[in-house]
C-alpha cells in the first residue's frame, strides 16, 4: 500500500498492510488478530505529525471511530466527548458554533482527536491540558478498555504518559473536554491581537479569536493540500537561565519566552539565524515564511528528509550549542 496519501508529508514509501476500522469491537477485532500473528503495528490518525521515511513491513491501523455526544454538567459548564476518529478542526468549529468555549486557539491544527493528546497539541499559548477531562483507550495486548484522567496523561509540553513509559501500548478510542459557555478569549500570543485590532475588533469573541487564528495559521504554515508537511519538525527546546544570559549578550533579537524552569527558544529563529530558512537539499526543504517547518518540494525521499534535520542539528548546535530535539514521529 503507498503511504502517500496517508500521511502530509507525503513521501513515496510503501506499507505491507493498511486496515481502516470504524467501531470500537473492530478495533479490538484487530488487535486479537494482530498479536495472534504478532504482526509490527503503527497506529495512525490523520497522518499530519509522522514522516514514513521508509517503508513499513508492518500493519498501518487506522481507527475511524466517530462520533460526538454532550452533557451539561452546570449551566456554564458542557462535559463533551469526541471518537478518536473525529477531525480535530472539525471538531473545534462545532464546539464554537455551539458556544462552548475554551479550544478557539487550537483552530486549524491538522489531524484527529485522537491522536491529540499524545502529544499534547498546543498552539496560540492554548495546550489541549488546559480543557482535557478525561480519555478511554484500549490496551493493545489484553483488549481492555481504560479510562485515563489529566492527572494519568502526564502532559507536557508537547509531551505526555502515551509518547513515554505507555508508548505504544494504546490505543485512544475517546476524549472528553470540559468547555464553558462563558467566553474567556486569550489573545496575548503572537498576532492575535494586531490581527484583531486590523479587524477594529476591540471586544474579540471566541469565534473572533478562531477566525484571527485560522488567518495567521494560513499566512505562515503550508497547507499539505499544496506543499507536503508536517507542522513543526522541532520542539522549542527550553535552555537554562544562564545560557539564555550567554545568547542574549551575543543575540540581542534572540526571540524566548521565560518558563518556570529556564527559557525556551523560538527553533524557527535559531533555523532561520544559521541560514537555512528557505534552503534546500535534494528535494527536501526548509519553508520560507516559517523555518520551524521542514517540506517535501515534491519528491523528496526519506534519506533526504533526515539527512536535512541532521544538518540543521549540527549547524544550530554550532552556532547557538543549542540541541534541536525532533517533533514529528520519524518511522
Ligand atoms: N521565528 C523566526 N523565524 C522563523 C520562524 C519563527 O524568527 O522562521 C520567530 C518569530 O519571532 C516568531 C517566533 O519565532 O514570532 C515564534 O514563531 P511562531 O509563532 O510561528 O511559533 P513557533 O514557536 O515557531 C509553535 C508551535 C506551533 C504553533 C505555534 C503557535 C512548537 C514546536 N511549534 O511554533 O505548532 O502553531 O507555536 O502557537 O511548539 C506544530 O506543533 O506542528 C506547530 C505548528
Amino acid at each position: 500500500v503507498s503511504l502517500q496519501k496517508y500521511h502530509s508529508f507525503a513521501l513515496a514509501t510503501q506499507a505491507r498492510f493498511l486496515w481502516t476500522v470504524n467501531r470500537v469491537e473492530q478495533l479490538q477485532q484487530a488487535l486479537r488478530t494482530i498479536t495472534a500473528k504478532n504482526l509490527p503495528v503503527f497506529i495512525l490518525g490523520g497522518g499530519s505529525n509522522v514522516i514514513f521515511t521508509q517503508n513499513y513491513a508492518g500493519l498501518i491501523l487506522c481507527p475511524q471511530l466517530k462520533g460526538i455526544r454532550y452533557q451539561y454538567v452546570n449551566h456554564t459548564q458542557v462535559l463533551v466527548e469526541a471518537a478518536a476518529g473525529e477531525n480535530w478542526h472539525d471538531f473545534v468549529q462545532y464546539c464554537l458554533a455551539k458556544g462552548w468555549y475554551g479550544l478557539e486557539n487550537l483552530s486549524l491544527i491538522p489531524g484527529t482527536v485522537g491522536a491529540a493528546p499524545i502529544q499534547n497539541i498546543g498552539a496560540y499559548g492554548v495546550e489541549i491540558k488546559d480543557c482535557f477531562a478525561s480519555l478511554t483507550a484500549i490496551h493493545r495486548q489484553t483488549g481492555r478498555s481504560q479510562e485515563f484522567s489529566l492527572h494519568d496523561c502526564q502532559f507536557a509540553y508537547r509531551d505526555s504518559v502515551f509518547k513515554q513509559h505507555l508508548k505504544d501500548q494504546f490505543v485512544i478510542t475517546h476524549v472528553r473536554f470540559l468547555l464553558s459557555t462563558q467566553s474567556l478569549v486569550k489573545t496575548q500570543y503572537g498576532d492575535i491581537a494586531a490581527r484583531l485590532s486590523s479587524w477594529h475588533i476591540t471586544q474579540a469573541t471566541p469565534q473572533d479569536v478562531a477566525r484571527a487564528i485560522i488567518a495567521i495559521r494560513q499566512q505562515k504554515l503550508p497547507d499539505p493540500a499544496h506543499i507536503g508537511n508536517a507542522g513543526s519538525f522541532f520542539k522549542n527546546p527550553v535552555v537554562t537561565e544562564a545560557h539564555f544570559n550567554q545568547l542574549k549578550a551575543q543575540y540581542p533579537h534572540i526571540v524566548a519566552y521565560p518558563q518556570a524552569h529556564g527559557v525556551k527558544l523560538a527553533a524557527g529563529w535559531l533555523i532561520e539565524q544559521a541560514g537555512w530558512k528557505g534552503q534546500n537539499l535534494g528535494q527536501a526543504g526548509v519553508y520560507e515564511k516559517q523555518a520551524l517547518v521542514l517540506v517535501n518540494r515534491g519528491a523528496a525521499t526519506g534519506q533526504e528528509v533526515m539527512a536535512l534535520a541532521r544538518q540543521i542539528q549540527d549547524s544550530v548546535w554550532a552556532k547557538f550549542m543549542v540541541a534541536l530535539e525532533i517533533e514529528v514521529n520519524l518511522l
